[in-house]
């Protein structure tokens, strides 16, 4: 069947270089599900792609996109071999699937498009409850923030009471770790350089600090802690927050790095990361792919978890405004996912 998709050519602004272009699908071989796609959610990672400062590009043109909500409408044989679907991914001609990010090959086969051939082991389950539009907007967030809480040794069981830090809160990302670290038992603490999103992080962490650098970060975190400093902070800001993160981070702390916003380079106070005894991680999802027992155990956490970590939804778009769509992601106006719509 004929389909059409987004793709780019060259790397450069999406409203400069993303382009609708038709892909003929073949049926689905072994191990194979044809997803119609419903509802799209947008990532940075998708503007970093699309920019070339994400994973090179295998090839052009390049699709681009990895989450979104569809129906299977048409199953292959079953695999021999290969990695397998998660058992909650409902496997059957009209069943909604979620695509698992990670998982979907971006360059060949991306989430912005009309109609995909995905291998069955690169979905999803979504949780009853959830509209198309939250179904698209969950998978990456919980693999991702569930998979940093999983590094800084959090779980269900030993979370309660443990201060938790988010910064750039606002964020897809950041709005499904407060909402998972809160249901958890965590105390939460989040940031965000707006005082105006900020008042929207008001309905979902327990702190809200506005800061854009480190001495306004180390100052809001005091005032909020009773300079007591927080167990864990998860961070996607990376140079410009480091130096606050380090200072924040109580005795035996763990901060998780899992982007670099504002740049590569962060200055570390050694003499405090020693006498505190802090630990540094660096994630990214494929951390998670690495190892199928932790994979497992966020989609069930996923599932467990629903209705407390719901995402919200800031912003939907006809996906034909794609590239429009991640120049307003860009802009960093929203609190939340935004969405394109498909069908
Ligand atoms: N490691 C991984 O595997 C992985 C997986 C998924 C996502 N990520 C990363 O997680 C982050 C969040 O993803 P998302 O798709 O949810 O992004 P998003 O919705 O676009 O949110 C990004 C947030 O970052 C903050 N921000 C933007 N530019 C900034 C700057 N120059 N300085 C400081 N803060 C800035 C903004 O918050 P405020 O305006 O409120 O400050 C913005 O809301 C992204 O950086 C993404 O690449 C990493």
């Amino acid at each position: 069947m004929k389909t059409r998709t987004f793709q780019f050519a060259e790397y450069g602004q999406p409203t400069d270089v993303l382009h609708l272009a038709e892909q003929e699908l073949p049926e689905p071989g072994p191990g194979q599900a044809l997803v119609k796609i419903k509802v799209v959610g947008l990532n940075r990672s998708e503007l970093n792609y699309a920019l070339g400062r994400y994973v090179p590009a295998r090839e052009f043109p390049s699709c681009i996109g990895q989450e979104a909500v569809g129906e299977i409408v048409a199953l292959g044989p079953e695999a021999q071999e290969g990695p397998r679907a998660n058992e909650a991914t409902p496997l059957t001609v009209g069943a909604r699937v979620a695509l698992l990010p990670g998982r979907v090959d971006i360059c060949g086969m991306g989430a912005y498009r009309e109609a995909g051939l995905y291998d069955q082991s690169a979905l999803a389950p979504v949780p009853d409850d959830f509209s198309d539009a939250e179904g698209a907007a969950y998978w990456m967030g919980i693999l991702t923030m569930g998979g940093c809480l999983e590094q800084a040794g959090l779980n269900p069981d030993n979370t309660r009471g443990k201060k938790v830090l988010v910064t750039a809160a606002t964020s897809s990302m950041g709005i499904i770790a407060l909402k998972l670290a809160k249901a958890w038992g965590a105390e939460t603490f989040a940031t965000s350089r707006s005082a105006e999103k900020a008042k929207e992080l008001e309905a979902v962490a327990d702190h809200v600090i506005v800061c854009g650098d480190s001495e306004s970060l180390i100052a809001g975190v005091n005032a909020a802690t009773d300079s007591q400093g927080v167990d864990v902070a998860l961070d996607p800001v990376g140079a410009d927050f480091y130096e606050g993160l380090v200072a924040v981070t109580a005795n035996g702390g763990d901060i998780v790095s899992y982007e670099l916003i504002t740049g590569p380079v962060a200055k570390v106070s050694l003499p405090t990361l020693m006498i505190n005894d802090l630990s540094i991680h660096g994630f990214t999802i494929f951390r998670v792919h690495k190892n199928p027992a932790l994979l497992d155990t966020l989609i069930r956490q996923g599932m467990e978890y629903s209705e407390q970590v719901r995402p919200i939804v800031s912003r939907t778009f006809p996906w034909e405004q794609a590239p429009a769509a991640l120049a307003e992601l860009e802009a960093a106006r929203h609190v939340g996912k935004l969405v394109l719509l498909v069908a």
